[in-house]
């Protein structure tokens, strides 16, 4: 009887633990079939308005703004970005290697995604759009 109960116990945590882990990883894995294209990086259309603008003000310039200039460089409005997206600097010290110190932002590099979508924008220009 006590045996009996045992392996009912370990059959049943058997089921659980398949329930837990097993299906987990049958195709959750698989961005694409989850998610289509939606995790596709799109680069085609940037501009400075929709793209680059958001993704400064949310990386950069909190340490880089008139009030607060590190390093001597402000991010805030197309003109600044503009200038320091076409003299190379911003791309230089975002592609730095994790652990440079150099490396902006300071926090960690931002993704491939973000980074791809700076370098189309300096590619057209880095125009005010
Ligand atoms: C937490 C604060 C912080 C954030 C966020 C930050 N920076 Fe910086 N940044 C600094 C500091 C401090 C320096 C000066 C030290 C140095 O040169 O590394 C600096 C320097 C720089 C320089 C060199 C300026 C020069 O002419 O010497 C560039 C370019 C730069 N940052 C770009 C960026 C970009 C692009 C981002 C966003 C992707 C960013 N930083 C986010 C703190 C920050």
């Amino acid at each position: 009887m006590e045996c009996r109960i045992t392996k009912l116990i370990v059959a049943s945590a058997g089921w659980l633990l398949i329930l837990l882990f097993g299906t987990s990883s049958c195709y959750y894995d698989d961005y694409e079939t989850l998610y289509g294209n939606a995790g596709a990086c799109d680069t085609a259309a940037v501009t400075f308005s929709q793209d680059i603008k958001a993704l400064i003000g949310q990386n950069c310039e909190g340490c880089h703004n008139g009030m607060s200039a590190n390093g001597g460089l402000i991010l805030s409005g197309h003109q600044n970005t503009s200038a320091a997206a076409l003299n190379g600097s911003l791309i230089d010290r975002m592609t730095r290697s994790a652990g440079d110190p150099l490396l902006m932002p300071p926090g960690g590099a931002l993704s491939d995604c973000d980074i791809s979508k700076l370098r189309a924008w300096i590619i057209q220009g880095a125009p005010d759009n």
